[in-house]
């Protein structure tokens, strides 16, 4: 499997690629406005970070067919590569389509239902990111989303994969790959939650208390 995490936080994406079995890193926006630095200045240092097998995803800004291949060659000329981040409407699918001739390699993303997954694959990307916690916090079911659209791609697009995307929680994560998710992308927090739980740290201190009790030492 894939695990990308969802961040432009440079320093992290060093620390936790000495840690985790990490495929690289994804971005949006959002991200990418959320740490302040210039796209084309934190994208190398991205690139950097994830080493060169890493695999590094931007997102086009443009609404339009035209921007949008436009923005994609531009990430392609700079990062050979890179997979961009095509949201899926109308005019993304088109993009899609168009950028799949040029063998530039796209994500269709802002998914929020199988059907729409679907035909972002059938468009050619290779990448097709649902958003989980987004449609479950509308009040659909984003992992029922997920295992539809898995099913769907194995049947009709199996050259697409399933991105799994959007979460707050380690469990839905989880539940995206027990659903066959080849790839999925975590945001920082939820990457660290799935070690850094009060219950580990407590049972490793009770074996450090067990052993001094009898010993007197933490020596072996
Ligand atoms: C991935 O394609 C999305 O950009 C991202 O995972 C969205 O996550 P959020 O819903 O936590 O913003």
């Amino acid at each position: 499997m894939e695990l990308y995490l969802d961040t432009a936080n440079v320093a992290e994406v060093e620390r936790l690629a000495r840690v985790y079995p990490l495929a690289g890193v994804t971005t949006n926006p959002s991200i990418i406005a959320a740490g302040k630095m210039p796209i084309w200045d934190v994208l190398p240092r991205l690139r950097n970070a994830i080493g060169p097998d890493g695999t590094l995803f931007a997102q086009v800004l443009s609404r339009d067919v035209e921007g949008m291949v436009s923005e994609a060659r531009r990430f392609n000329n700079a990062f050979p590569g890179i997979v961009v981040k095509i949201p899926v409407t109308t005019e993304g699918l088109s993009a899609i389509k168009r950028l799949k001739k040029e063998d530039i390699v796209t994500l269709g993303t802002a998914v929020y239902s199988a059907a729409q997954g679907l035909l972002a694959a059938l468009a050619g990307a290779k990448y097709v990111a649902p958003y989980v916690n987004r449609v479950d916090a509308q009040g659909g079911d984003g992992i029922r989303m997920v295992q539809e659209l898995q099913t769907l791609l194995k049947l009709h697009a199996p050259q697409s994969k399933v991105l799994a995307a959007s979460f707050k929680t380690p469990r839905q994560a989880l539940d995206c790959l027990l659903a066959g998710c080849e790839a999925i992308t975590l945001p920082l927090d939820v990457a660290q939650q799935i070690l850094n739980t009060p219950a580990v740290e407590s049972a490793i201190e009770k074996f450090e208390q067990d052993w001094k009790t009898a010993f007197g030492n933490l020596n072996l």
